[in-house]
């Protein structure tokens, strides 16, 4: 025989016998919680939610106060038994003291369960009322919103209503956004200026109550009007919030238990027919078996059954016995009470219109208990199901933990708490738990989550600030589009070229391949990410080329050592190359892609002008590059090269282009570097002698800025990237826009953010303060639209950034705001130079295709589109085609050569 726990309580028997199935064993208590451990388990799946009858909604609350928090609130407490409008200041200085000052504000049934939109409208109106009457009116105060009904949120400040439970059923709200009807709603008053930070259940506002005072507190229990739950879950196991990390509030809703019939086995004849009168019928099944709400009015249809049926009041029943609500949980509460409750049972019955006996009130009285005593029995077995998971959560076998306690039933029943507490403890033997209640209510806590929520807003506001300095408006876009129009002149004019930052330099590249090239040809490729040695075969008229390559490493002592090193390593890959092929001996025509900035007076001499980039080899400015090379081909004196033409990277990507579709008269490169060719008249170019056709120019806009006109838009981490790198006040253009400068604003950036706070916890890692770790395919694969934050993280972690998902979410805004900022000033350039085109040629409309290259252009997952948005928008009387350079610049080397070779001969014949 089990034991019940009101066995000892005495009286009478003909009560426990007609009310046998509200009397719960220990088994029956062990087979609730179990199911509520499972229920639990199918909230939080993700496949198993939508069926789910305890919804487990997350809160988006994920820490409790630590005593940092502080400011003046306002607070709105609505669902309760009680409507309250607080405000409340939470002290400075890390005392953990809270003052508040409240208004009640009543809760017509016309204003609950009329329009939405009154009822949303009367809530401002009180509001507004208390603002008044506590002249705050003029301040700005942050809002947090304690709203005691089930609502999914996705964020902290949203939450749709699922449905309306206890007394409420106004029209139109459910499956909206309270926050945002509320928000609607005090427009109306234009002196009003609240922002709405945080919307809570009061669940979540007793937990962080009673957690500022005790920080173990990690459950927040409500036993008032209605019940309900919430406890502190990992987020691993929260399926519909993404991140692992940490733990986040879970409402569990718990008062639905049973609305899918896990519950018919205690249901009882008087739960069934209170459901039928209630507002939702078949909803909150547990909540009605327990709830404030409820509990008088079963107590009320037990005692009128047994007056029917002759067990009580002689069989009289009076009329107010048959009245909906007149017996309320305070008078159980009343009736309950150890000495006058009898007395009190006496005169609320005869206040009913009844004329009890005194055996009749012994009775009443234990009907009560029983039906109080059930109530406190299933909060505890469910209580204990989420106590039971905490502790497996924790992989501890003891627990000790804090449960906040509130609502009226809880409150003002005198046996209530003592029962609940006996039973917990009873069913999870394992834990050590202090009940907390909360002495004021729900909103300390729910101003504890506005604190963070404004923090995290000011926060937010500063990594805005600085995302903002990287946004350009199209006016801003037009304007630098414009510069390098003008910039483009100075370079080609004769007075101005000397001193233009855009030097257009003239290449002697005079024509496209017309597709009679052939024959065998070596080409380098230094300057990119890869040094590449090549050998290109060319077929004529099929238009086809055979390739073999090999890429080789400069270590970064060679790039940044003397000229020699550099030169000498140069020639002993094409020694290897050669080796490796089998061509030692063959004297083969030699194109040479060197990515750096040369003056040309013919295609097979250019003198370096300056070193770009990561290279910074000794005794090489000033000097022709192809001397060097057949220097240093001397020096070895192990074969001879036959060095026809040196080429930009970009030329040869506008060759190997053009090869394909003549069509192609720019070259663009988004790699390490930035930089643009493109086909200008002769007549344009004062430096070169001669008005006939056309001739390829190397902008080199990679300078632009240099004279100081992008100053307006520089940042200081622009400033600092430039500062930290090889060449400090040169290539500002290029260090806002190639792979090789990117990550390090990314990088200026962080630190920044980190330094002021708002990113890695303030801590500045070794990692972080390592120049280069972001390299392009690191920011390529950070943006990916693929990608989960998870995976985001994965990658930070990678590079030894610990970091949270949140500063995930930030570290992959900042990429996204320095990328796009990139893809822009590229656009803007290329419109430059297409509108220049078109205007020269004094066409309405242009057709043109751009031959690209470059790790930026090819991995980056936005890059390419926002640059042909930007061209479009730009140069809207172009039509440009890009075409991606599938075979490097080595080919369009080859073919040049092959050009030139071709020239060559034609003029020995001559
Ligand atoms: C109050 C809280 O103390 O208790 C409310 O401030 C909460 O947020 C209420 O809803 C629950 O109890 P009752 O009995 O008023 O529903
Ligand atoms: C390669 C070209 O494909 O791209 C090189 O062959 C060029 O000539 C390079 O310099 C540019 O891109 P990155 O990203 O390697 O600098
Ligand atoms: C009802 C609501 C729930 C609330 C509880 C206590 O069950 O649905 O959100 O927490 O009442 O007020
Ligand atoms: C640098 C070089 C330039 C090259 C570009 C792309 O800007 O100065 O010559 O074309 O990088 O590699």
């Amino acid at each position: 025989m089990n034991t019940y726990y009101y066995h000892c309580i005495k009286g009478s028997f003909p009560v426990d016998r007609f009310l046998y199935h509200m009397r719960l064993s220990d088994e029956t208590l062990l087979d609730i919680m179990a199911r509520f451990q499972a229920e639990m388990q199918k909230g939080l799946g993700k496949d198993t939610n939508p069926t789910a009858s305890v919804k487990m909604l997350p809160t988006f609350v994920r820490a409790i106060p630590d005593g940092s928090e502080n400011g003046e609130f306002l607070s709105l407490d609505l669902g309760g038994s009680k409507f309250r409008v607080l405000k409340v200041q939470v002290s400075e200085e890390g005392k953990r003291n809270v003052q508040m000052e409240s208004q009640f504000y009543p809760t017509p049934n016309e204003i609950i369960r009329g329009n939405g939109t009154e009822l949303f409208e009367y809530v401002a109106d009180c509001l507004a009322d208390f603002m008044k009457t506590k002249e705050l009116m003029q301040k700005k105060l942050p809002l947090g919103l304690t709203f005691s009904f089930p609502c999914k949120q996705t964020k902290l400040d949203e939450g749709i209503l699922l449905s309306w439970t206890k007394k409420f059923k106004a029209r139109g709200v459910q499956g909206t956004d309270v926050v945002r009807s509320l928000t609607n709603a005090m427009k109306r008053h234009q002196d009003l200026d609240v922002d709405i930070l945080a919307l809570v259940n009061d669940t979540v506002g007793t937990m962080m109550t009673c957690a500022y005072d005790d920080p173990y507190c990690e459950v927040g229990v409500i036993i008032g009007t209605g019940t309900n739950a919430c406890y502190m879950e990992d987020m691993s196991n929260i399926d519909l919030v993404e991140g692992d990390e940490g733990r986040m509030c879970v409402s569990t809703e718990w008062g639905a238990f049973g609305d899918d019939g896990a519950l018919e086995g205690i249901r009882t004849e008087f739960d069934r027919e209170l459901d039928l009168g209630s507002l939702n019928p078949g909803k909150q099944l547990f909540e009605k078996m327990i709830s404030g709400l409820y509990l008088g009015e079963l107590v009320r249809l037990i005692l009128l059954k047994m007056a029917k049926t002759g067990l009580l009041f002689g069989g009289e029943k009076s009329s107010a016995l048959h009245i909906k609500g007149k017996i309320e949980t305070r008078h159980v509460a009343a009736m309950e009470r150890y000495k006058e409750g009898l007395a009190n049972t006496r005169e609320i019955l005869t206040d009913l219109g009844l004329e009890p006996s005194d055996a009749d009130c012994i009775a009443v009285q234990h009907v009560c208990t029983i039906v109080s005593f059930r109530s406190a029995n299933l909060c505890a077995a469910a209580l204990a199901a989420i106590l039971t998971r905490l502790r497996e959560n924790k992989k501890l076998v003891r627990l000790r933990t804090t449960v906040g306690m509130d609502g009226t039933l809880y409150k003002i029943h005198p046996q209530y708490p003592k029962r609940l507490h006996k039973v917990v403890r009873k069913l999870v033997p394992n834990c050590d738990v202090r009940f907390l209640l909360s002495e004021s209510g729900s909103t300390k806590g729910a101003a504890m989550v506005t604190a963070v929520a404004s923090r995290v807003q000011a926060q937010r506001k500063q990594i805005d600030k600085v995302l903002a300095l990287f946004r350009l408006t199209q006016e801003q876009l037009v304007g630098i589009r414009n510069k390098m129009q003008v910039e483009f002149e100075y370079g080609l004019k004769k007075d101005t070229h000397p001193l233009a930052t855009v030097k257009m330099l003239p290449t002697y590249v005079c024509g496209m391949p017309d597709g009679t090239e052939k024959g065998k040809f070596l080409a380098l490729d230094l300057g990119g990410t890869n040094f590449r040695v090549l050998l290109v075969k060319i077929r004529s008229g099929r238009r086809s080329v055979r390739m073999y390559n090999k890429i080789f490493a400069i270590p970064l002592e060679i790039m940044q050592g003397t000229g020699e090193e550099l030169f000498d390593h140069i020639v002993q890959c094409i020694a290897d190359f050669l080796d490796y092929m089998g061509l030692k001996g063959a004297q083969l025509p030699l194109g040479f892609t060197f990515s750096f900035p040369c003056r040309q007076t013919s295609i097979d001499k250019g003198t370096l002008i300056e070193w770009t980039k990561g290279f910074k080899a000794t005794d090489c400015e000033g000097e022709d590059v192809v001397d060097m090379l057949r220097e240093a081909i001397k020096r070895r004196n192990e074969f001879d090269l036959d060095i026809v033409a040196v080429v930009n990277d970009t030329v040869g990507t506008m060759m190997t282009c053009g090869y394909e579709d003549r069509n192609c008269e720019v070259g663009l490169i988004a790699g390490t570097g930035s930089n643009m060719c493109y086909m200008e008249e002769m007549r344009n170019i004062e430096l070169v002698e001669g008005d006939e056709g056309k001739m390829c120019i190397n902008t080199e806009w990679g300078g632009f800025g240099d004279n100081g006109c992008l100053d307006d838009i520089q940042t200081q981490y622009d400033k600092e990237v430039d500062e930290g790198s090889l060449n400090p006040g040169k290539q500002r253009y290029e260090k806002m826009t190639s792979g090789m400068y990117l990550g390090e604003i990314v990088r200026q950036i962080l630190i920044d953010l980190t330094k002021q706070g708002l990113l890695f916890r303030g801590q500045i890692s070794e990692r972080l303060r390592t120049r280069g770790i972001f390299e392009t395919k690191f920011l390529s694969q950070i943006e990916s639209d693929r990608l989960a934050l998870l995976q985001v993280r994965r990658i930070l972690q990678q590079l030894g950034l610990d970091s949270t998902c949140e500063d995930s979410i930030v570290v992959k805004e900042v990429c996204g705001a320095v990328s796009r900022r990139a893809a822009q000033l590229y656009g803007a350039g290329l419109a430059a130079i297409v509108e220049k085109r078109r205007e020269d040629q004094g066409l309405e409309h242009m057709r043109i295709t751009v031959g690209v290259d470059g790790t930026l252009y090819k991995l980056h997952p936005h890059f390419s589109r926002i640059l042909r948005e930007t061209v479009k928008e730009l140069a809207p009387q172009c039509d440009v085609m890009f075409m991606l350079s599938e075979d490097g610049s080595g080919k369009g080397a080859a073919l040049i050569t092959a050009v030139a070779k071709r020239l060559q001969q034609a003029q020995r014949e001559h």
